[in-house]
């Protein structure tokens, strides 16, 4: 199985994007799927113009990953203008597109109800996020709910091309989304997201991370009232980090009261601390080391090319592109 994801290099990354992500990323890595993991910062260019802040969010993404797991030797693991090919299949799709479906993308709309000017960037964000799934023949997806939309239009595309110039050209994807983590909620109980500033940093000191679980949103029920842990956005964190039999320990506390929001709090803290202490570390240490990881991406640009180079000489010739 061919697997692909990609990341948009547009601020730290959080317990929304760990849950909802790059778990998966690693579990797949390491039940042996072939692996391509890239840096979006094609896409990062949508909304982020700041020359320092792109390069700087790029080397984070790509140090966090390598200290969250992410094998170079067994994922391939680059940037995603490193594979200018990408571009030149956008340009392709982008002609089988019709400008209707890019203008039911919902996070189209989201970004320009939010004030974003509606660049054609912005519009043909889906357009390019397919070419970088069907360049590299992925059969699978990891991604949150929010991506379903994405991966359903490259299905569309994928479908339009193939039907238009008369051959199985692009294989289509699927989305792996695990139910239980596809919208982890954030400090305030949306959804967690850089653009909602409701993050719980992965890479945030033990003190930061204190700080923010204890500006988790909670009702005022006193502390010696039983409370119900379905209805709590710290509860709902909880289950994310804590063991089975503490969960239930924790529930139970709750219903009886006695329990109030602060220690399920300070607990929480201390779970996502321990979680993250040897990837911090690791974070750390390639901070320090920038050259090797910079080296990493380019030996998967390398890879990356090859693959999505093959992949352009079928797409080319099924579309009447002649090289010369
Ligand atoms: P953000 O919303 O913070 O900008 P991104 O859009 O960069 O996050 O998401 C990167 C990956 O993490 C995507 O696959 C996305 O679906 C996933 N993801 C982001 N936030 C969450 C969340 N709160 N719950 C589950 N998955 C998430
Ligand atoms: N749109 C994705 C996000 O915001 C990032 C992304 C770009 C992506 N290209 C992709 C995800 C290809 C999966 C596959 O999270």
């Amino acid at each position: 199985m061919r697997i692909l994801s990609g990341t948009q290099p547009s601020g730290r990354l959080h317990v929304g994007n760990y849950f909802g992500a790059i778990r998966q990323y690693i579990e797949l890595q390491e039940k042996g799927h072939t692996c391509f993991y890239f840096i979006a910062n094609y896409h990062a260019l949508t909304s982020m113009h700041d020359q320092a802040g792109l390069k700087d969010a790029t080397f984070h993404v790509a140090a966090a990953y390598l200290a969250l797991g992410l094998d170079p030797q067994r994922s391939t693991f680059f940037v995603q203008s490193d594979v200018p090919q990408v571009a030149e299949l956008c340009w392709i799709l982008n002609c089988v597109c019709p400008v209707s479906l890019m203008e039911k993308g919902t996070s189209y709309k989201d970004k320009i109800a939010k004030g974003l000017p509606a660049s054609m960037g912005l519009l043909d964000y889906p357009v390019l996020q397919a070419a970088d799934i069907v360049i590299y023949d992925a059969n699978l997806v990891p991604v949150g709910a929010d991506q379903k939309q994405h991966i359903e239009m490259t299905r569309d595309l994928a479908t339009k091309f193939n039907s238009t110039f008369g051959q199985e050209v692009l294989v289509l994807p699927d989305a792996h989304i695990v139910p239980e983590v596809a919208v982890v909620p954030g400090i305030d109980g949306q959804k967690m997201s850089k653009s909602y500033n409701n993050t719980i940093e992965l890479f945030a000191t033990p003190k930061e991370t204190h700080k923010r679980c204890m500006q988790i949103v909670t009702d005022s029920t006193p502390l010696e009232s039983p409370k119900s842990p379905d209805q709590c956005n710290v509860f709902a964190l909880l289950k994310l980090f804590a063991s089975p039999a503490e969960i239930e320990e924790i529930a139970g506390k709750y219903r009886a009261g006695g329990y109030g929001y602060g220690h399920a709090k300070k607990r929480l803290a201390e779970l996502i601390n321990e979680r993250f202490d040897s990837a911090r570390q690791k974070y750390t240490e390639l901070e320090k080391d920038p050259s090797y990881v910079h080296d990493v991406l380019a030996e998967g640009g390398r890879r990356a090319r090859e693959v999505a180079e093959a992949t352009m000489q079928r797409v080319r010739q099924s579309c009447g592109l002649l090289k010369h």
